[in-house]
């Protein structure tokens, strides 16, 4: 569904089975497993929901009836494109929907101290400027790491409008911040919290999504 007062932002439908998936995830007693498990089902999700918004062209097939079908195929070629580290969780929930799909890299580290990102390293698709690109991570906090990353896909030619952003929290903030700089991209999200804490973590929040996903 397409959320107000947030343009461009489609926020999964708010299911008791989503919710009960954020319930797990956001427990704080979830031991990492569990939280891998029930995170990867959640971004399953967004990214059936970001395919859902890609435009497609008519096409006519015939089936084994020997009848018409009139259907539809998506009418560009995609990628992938992770701000490491926790955006990489994504990577696999893209590869089960889209087969030998191309993903790019995008090295983004937060400050500890000051939550400013800094960019170390990027790998992209040769071709992404022709392709409708899916940037995966799986939090928008301060929307700083976010517009770094988007930075460096429009400086290589892709189109704001192409762009996808996937991820589970968004803050409301985050949204505003990220909009400003980029209003055409879409936000697929599966949850809006509150705000930020004094760290610049999301409230409710998960906490830290790469050291629970990979290390805790
Ligand atoms: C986290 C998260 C985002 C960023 C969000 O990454 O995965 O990239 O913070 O915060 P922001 O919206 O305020 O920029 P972090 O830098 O902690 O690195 P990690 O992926 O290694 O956990
Ligand atoms: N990064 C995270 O992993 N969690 C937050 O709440 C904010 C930034
Ligand atoms: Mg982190």
């Amino acid at each position: 569904m397409t959320t107000e007062p947030f343009k461009n932002v489609h926020l999964l439908t708010q299911s008791n089975q989503l919710l009960g998936l954020y319930t797990i995830i956001r427990d704080r007693n979830t031991p990492r497993p569990d939280f891998i498990f029930y995170a990867d089902r959640i971004i399953r999700l967004l990214v059936e929901e970001g395919l859902n918004h890609l435009p497609v062209k008519p096409l006519t097939v015939r089936t084994h009836t020997d009848k018409p079908f009139d259907g539809v195929s998506f009418m560009g070629k995609i990628c992938g494109v992770s701000i490491v580290r926790a955006g990489e969780s994504m990577e696999e929930g893209l590869r089960d929907c889209c087969r030998s799909v191309r993903i790019g890299k995008i090295l983004i580290q937060r400050d500890e101290e000051t939550a400013q990102p800094k960019l170390f390293f990027e790998k992209l698709p040769d071709d992404i400027a022709q392709r409708y690109v899916f940037l995966l991570d799986p939090m928008l906090a301060t929307g700083g790491s976010a517009i770094m990353a988007t930075d460096v896909l429009i400086k290589r030619g892709v189109k704001p409008e192409r762009i996808y952003f996937l991820n589970l929290i968004c803050s409301k903030e985050g949204i505003d911040k990220y909009h400003a700089a980029f209003p055409d991209v879409k936000i697929v999200t599966g949850a809006i919290d509150e705000g930020l804490d004094e760290n610049r973590y999301l409230v409710p929040g998960l906490g830290d999504f790469g050291d629970r996903y990979y290390c805790l």
